[in-house]
């Protein structure tokens, strides 16, 4: 299975579905990592690995994908022979027409148990919320921000001490072993 990867930031989690695909837990192939930040580390780290990638040029818009942009992403995603794309830390909002170039087979993770805490910072938002738990969410992708149905979540408690940042690692840890094991079981749902 061939996947494709957008992400904006570090990329710890496309890292952590490279190490489950070298250590032979998950089959498949990244075909394509691209980021709508030309500076992101994701984009290094699939460089160091001979993954080939590309930025995607959102025209000076801070937030917005625009319609034509997202036309372009979904041809490169079939050019490269893409079965699943993964969104990991991708702060833009994918909607038509790539949604529809890849019909439940756009993946998203998410740092809360979904449907609590959508959107930024989710786990600031658990802390704030005073929550006993939190999680991460490997969710199909729909027109809405963080709102398709769920893949698999894990849980994660909150502590007391804990700081936004400890919580987020903590529930880092959850995501790299979450996000490749969805990937496997969409895989085998598509048949790829
Ligand atoms: C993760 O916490 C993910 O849940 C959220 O953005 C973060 C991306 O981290 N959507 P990384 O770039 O994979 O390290």
């Amino acid at each position: 299975m061939r996947l494709g990867i957008l992400g904006s930031g570090s990329g710890s989690n496309m890292q952590a579905i490279l190490d489950a695909i070298d250590a032979g837990t998950l089959d498949a192939e990244i075909a394509l990592v691209l980021s709508d930040n030309p500076g992101a580390f994701i984009l290094e780290r699939a460089a160091k690995r001979g993954i080939p990638t590309a930025v995607i040029d959102c025209q000076g818009f801070k937030t917005k994908f625009p319609e034509e942009v997202q036309a372009a992403t979904a041809r490169q995603l079939h050019e490269a022979g893409v079965d699943i794309v993964c969104l990991a830390g991708f702060m833009r909002l994918v909607k038509q027409p790539l949604l529809d170039a890849f019909p439940d087979r756009i993946l998203n993770i998410h740092p809360a148990l979904l449907p609590a805490f959508p959107g930024v910072d989710a786990w600031k938002q658990a802390l704030a919320a005073g929550a006993t738990e939190s999680g991460c969410t490997v969710h199909y992708v729909d027109a809405g921000m963080d709102t398709g149905p769920a893949v698999l979540q894990a849980k994660v408690p909150v502590l007391a001490d804990d700081t936004p940042e400890t919580l987020h690692a903590r529930i880092q840890v959850e995501e790299h072993r979450l996000y490749p094991e969805a990937i496997r079981v969409v895989a085998e749902k598509l048949g790829v």
